[in-house]
């Protein structure tokens, strides 16, 4: 969908407007830390780094300074409230290596081939973002060598097997809770 129309559904919007507080909030911060989750994507100096469902930025930072100045990373999120808190959050920090784009993750618009890591941190499963359609886009953006990193919570709804079922990707194992697929 366009990410103009998809930001606006009263959907969209009534799901995750509402957790914005929660998302950023220091209880989870101190239950759950970002670095340590992070970790588990491998994430390496230079990469290009595709943050879908950025939110406000829970992982966006920590994930910037992990691949440091000559990386890429772009913080993708439909919502333009999360897009504009995320931009700000870039700025006072002054990272330059962060691109926060308004976008569906279904319709990327990004290049073929272009991405080293895709990271799916409390993403899925949710009916906006359906795996169906979101893992042959992530295929099409990720370069050969690419990897896919998925952080589930509470639990895995089946997300890790129908990941594998899709035929696309292919099992790297878990580390600090993060599973992690190969572009097949
Ligand atoms: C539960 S929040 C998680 C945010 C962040 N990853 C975190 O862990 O704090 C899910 C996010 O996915 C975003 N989202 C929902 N549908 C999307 C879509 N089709 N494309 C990209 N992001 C989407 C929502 O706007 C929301 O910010």
């Amino acid at each position: 969908m366009d990410a103009e129309q998809l930001g606006k559904s009263r959907f969209l919007n009534l799901l995750f407007k509402p957790s914005g507080m929660v998302m950023e909030s220091r209880l989870r911060r101190w239950l759950f830390d970002p670095r340590r989750t992070l970790r588990g994507a491998d994430l390496k100096p230079e990469q290009v780094v595709l943050e879908v469902g950025c939110g406000t930025g829970f992982f966006t930072l920590l994930a910037a300074e992990m691949i440091g100045d000559d990386g890429h990373l772009i913080a993708m999120d439909p919502l333009s409230d999360f897009v504009k808190r995320v931009s700000e959050k870039v700025k006072d920090a002054g990272l330059k290596n962060v691109e926060v784009i308004r976008r569906d993750a279904l319709n990327t618009r990004l290049a073929s081939a272009s991405v080293d890591v895709v990271l799916l941190f409390g993403v899925v499963p949710y009916p906006t973002i359906p795996l169906s359609r979101l893992l042959p886009e992530m295929h099409r953006v990720l370069r050969q060598e690419g990897t896919l990193a998925v952080w589930l919570y509470p639990v895995s709804f089946g997300v890790p097997t129908s990941i594998l079922k899709s035929g696309l990707f292919t099992d790297l194992g878990k580390k600090d809770g993060v599973y992690r697929y190969g572009r097949g």
